[in-house]
């Protein structure tokens, strides 16, 4: 996904961490075991997780064999991720911005991050992972986009988001074109690095089955919501639940899209 030319909010995500991490989906098993295969990964190879968030990635990495650094800023999120991952040798969590990362040339065989690459200047972050990389090392990035199956119940929720969250709101006309859209300007913007040779990528589509509560949850966890003041963010939340109830929606079923795209690194 290409990157965000606002980026003030980037540690948005700290100041409701435990919400995050009860509430934004793990990255599937299958799809690690496919960015594993794709990239020539073996176990005990050492990657890079840039923006670990609370671990969603990262257990699915370290259960594939790999070595991970964990990289997170934000200090509650990091704090979760260490607490979540004690009992698991073989990652290492730190903090700091990927920017500011000293690990020596070549360090890793992968740079991997989970919904977090569009968070870090562009003019940086792809130099800076080519560095870090080892000769045929290679770049792994993955995002997902959540949308309720339902499409009359996704209309109804945009019209209680449309004031106060307008980027919650989904045109599930549009939606996977949307997508296409933005990790398309997402590839142009890794090609014109030059640092990385012409990616593989796919998407795939998982079901998520969530509560009413854990659907409000995951879009608390978006930086949308957690910029809002506290009146207009519970009456947002008063509209979303007023909206489900009158869809009579006990449980919220959603397609959570997700893509992954691979570079391996130029040679020289
Ligand atoms: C949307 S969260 C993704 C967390 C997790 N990987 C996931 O998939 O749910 C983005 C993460 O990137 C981190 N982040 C933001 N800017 C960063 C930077 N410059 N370097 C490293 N991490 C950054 C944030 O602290 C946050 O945890």
């Amino acid at each position: 996904m290409k990157a965000n030319s606002r980026r003030d909010n980037k540690l948005a995500f700290n100041e409701v961490a435990d919400v995050y991490d009860g509430a934004r989906p793990g990255i599937p098993h299958r799809l690690v075991t496919f960015l594993v295969r794709i990239a020539g990964l073996a176990p005990g190879d050492q990657v890079l997780e840039v923006g670990a968030g609370s671990g969603q990635l990262t257990r699915p990495l370290r259960a594939a064999g790999l070595e991970v650094t964990a990289l997170e800023p934000g200090d509650r999120l990091r704090a979760l991720l260490a607490r979540h991952t004690a009992d698991a040798p073989g990652i290492t969590v730190t903090g700091g911005f990927f920017e500011d990362c000293t690990a020596p040339d070549g360090s890793f065989a992968a740079v991997v991050s989970a919904n977090a690459w569009q968070w870090i200047d562009p003019a940086v972050s792809y130099a800076k992972a080519a560095g870090l990389l080892r000769p045929g090392g290679h770049l792994a990035l993955v995002w997902n986009f959540p949308i309720a199956a339902d499409w009359a119940l996704q209309r109804a929720l945009n019209e209680a988001l449309a004031g106060d969250y307008p980027d919650a709101v989904r045109d599930p006309d549009t939606h996977l074109p949307g997508i296409e859209a933005r990790v398309g300007e997402g590839r142009a913007e890794l090609a014109a690095s030059g640092r990385f040779e012409e990616p593989w990528w796919q998407f795939s589509t998982d079901i998520l089955t969530l509560t009413p509560d854990a659907y409000c949850d995951l879009l608390l966890s978006y930086t949308n919501a957690v910029v809002l003041d506290d009146a207009a963010r519970a009456d947002l939340f008063h509209r979303v639940r007023a909206a489900l109830t009158a869809h009579g929606a006990g449980s919220v079923t959603m397609d959570n899209v997700l893509y992954a795209v691979i570079a391996r690194k130029a040679d020289q």
